[in-house]
């Protein structure tokens, strides 16, 4: 099993701080999490002091990565994620729980988007509601709306997301075939990216 710097160094004051409130909201509820959340962190990352030894590993052309900041077993995570340019993830859902993100740097369009079954598991997609997070702002993903999402990231960016469990496991919808212009997905269990040597969420 590897270990990050992140996971082997003690998390900075400033981290530890805004991490226990998130698991204090998350103690009421997650719609108090996705509710009052993003904006906790958003005020945090603003302190003196919160990107002290707070790193995201650089991405390759064609992935993105997910360092973890903090996240004490069998609790709540967030990661640092950085996203290549013109890079897109897959329409993918995260079990019913919500979660979110503050942009750090660069821009990211999060879009909703509302599946169709047109068949044994086959769907087409349509875009509900995007957003374009600039740094400094955030974007949620609340299953209460809406659950399946899309990331896209025009320029290389980084951000600061929160999930409630540390569950490296998703749904995914990927592009199978187009038909009278129109594109058809097929769902598949999938990893939102396994590290090498195992999950690191020892
Ligand atoms: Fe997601």
């Amino acid at each position: 099993m590897s270990h990050t710097r992140s996971s082997r160094e003690a998390p900075n004051p400033a981290v530890r701080a805004v991490y226990d409130e998130l698991g204090a909201l998350l103690d009421r509820g997650d719609d108090v999490f996705v509710e009052e959340g993003p904006p906790l962190l958003e005020d945090a990352i603003e302190r003196d002091g919160f990107f002290e030894g707070v790193t995201s590993d650089s991405a390759p052309p064609d992935e993105y990565t997910r360092e973890k900041v903090i996240g004490d077993p069998g609790e709540h995570v967030i990661r640092f994620m950085e996203w290549p340019p013109e890079y897109t993830l897959m329409p993918h859902e995260h079990h019913g729980r919500p979660c979110f993100e503050v942009l750090v740097e660069g821009h990211l369009v999060l879009s909703d988007m509302k599946q169709t079954r047109v068949g044994d598991n086959e769907f087409t997609f349509d875009v509900i509601d995007s957003t374009v997070a600039q740094p400094g702002e955030s974007a949620v993903v609340d299953p209460r709306k809406n659950e399946i999402h899309a990331v896209y990231s025009p320029v290389r960016s980084r951000s600061l997301h929160v999930y409630p469990e540390d569950d490296w496991r998703a749904y995914g919808y990927v592009h199978k075939k187009e038909e009278n212009n129109t594109d058809i997905y097929e769902r598949r269990e999938f990893q939102l990216r396994e590290p090498e040597n195992g999950p690191d969420n020892q």
